[in-house]
């Protein structure tokens, strides 16, 4: 993998179009030499190629086949689907995905190395086909117990939820692997809000039902997430007491409200009885 930490470069692409939107963007991404002219691009929404002129658009449209990302749909529930596409076997839309995202992620590295890693793409369908709202990747197998590459939602959907949307699937795999898992680092900032949102809400919400009577590790456990992430949330909220020398968790139930209630609404849910997956091997 090459390292691109390229806040520092000039913004090259100012602005793409995808599907029916027209994109600013906020980040350099190392696009092939022969895309350094271009102030726009033009993606397939549904391949991800990317061309220089709106005429080649048009005609790849006309003859491009696909109506949804490559891949396995593992989950669909109502108009929202999830793909997987494995790196490997769809390396040139693993790669056009990477460039893409790079617009808008700053400090990540990106891999060219899309082999390693699975992409799971969300999408709105409807009947002119499956139309991507974000994606997060994942490394196949990862020694920090990583459960999470990179996530972005695309920013004419932000803010409506699908973060946490794609925050929650990435927890709801890692159940189903068996395994606790966390975000790779650095964290972006609005990155670091959205699972401070989600992290907050989800554990909360248990420390409710229980009354406090509940540990660190049966929080990991019931949610998949990291022991370190339940207890710098927990302590971020000044959840976490030291009494006669043990640390204990608060669970006041107005202090608990009062936290929810902060943090912001709890976004789409994942209905984990639409998703269809075995991990990887
Ligand atoms: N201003 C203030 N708070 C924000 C903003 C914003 N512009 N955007 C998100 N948040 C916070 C809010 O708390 C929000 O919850 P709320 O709306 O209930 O208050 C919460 O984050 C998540 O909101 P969602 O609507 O669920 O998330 P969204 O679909 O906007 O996606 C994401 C969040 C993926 C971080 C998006 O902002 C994004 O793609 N950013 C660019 C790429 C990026 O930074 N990715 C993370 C890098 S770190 C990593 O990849 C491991
Ligand atoms: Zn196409």
């Amino acid at each position: 993998c090459v390292n691109m930490k390229n806040s520092q470069k000039l913004k090259n692409i100012a602005t793409i179009e995808l599907g029916r939107y027209e994109i600013e963007t906020w980040y350099f991404s190392p696009f092939p030499p022969e895309y350094n002219d271009c102030l726009r691009l033009y993606f397939c929404e549904f391949c991800l190629t990317f061309m220089k002129r709106k005429e080649q658009l048009q005609r790849h449209m006309r003859k491009c086949d696909l109506k949804h990302p490559p891949g396995d749909e593992i989950y669909r529930s109502g108009t929202l689907s999830m793909f997987e596409i494995d790196g490997k076997k769809n390396k040139v839309y693993g790669q056009n995905l990477c460039y893409l995202a790079k617009l808008f992620l700053d400090h990540k590295t990106l891999y060219y190395d899309v082999d390693l890693f699975l992409f799971y793409v969300l999408c709105e369908c409807d009947d002119r086909g499956c139309h991507m709202v974000g994606y997060f990747s994942k490394e196949k197998h990862s020694e920090e117990s990583y459960n999470l590459a990179c996530i972005l939602t695309l920013p004419p959907y932000q803010r409506k939820g699908y973060g946490k949307f794609l925050i929650a699937f990435s927890y709801e795999l890692s159940k189903k692997e068996g395994k606790v898992g966390t975000p790779e680092r650095p964290l972006s900032d609005l990155g670091l809000l959205s699972y401070r949102g989600y992290w907050t809400r989800v554990l909360l919400d248990i420390l409710k039902k229980h009354k406090g009577n509940i540990s660190i590790k049966e929080l990991s456990d019931m949610t998949a997430i990291k022991a370190e992430d339940i207890l710098t949330t927990l302590q971020g909220l000044e959840l976490i007491q030291y009494r006669k020398g043990q640390h204990v968790i608060c669970a006041d139930p107005k202090v608990l409200d009062r936290h929810l209630k902060a943090a912001g609404r709890g976004g789409l849910d994942v209905d984990v009885s639409k998703l269809i997956w075995t991990p990887y091997k």
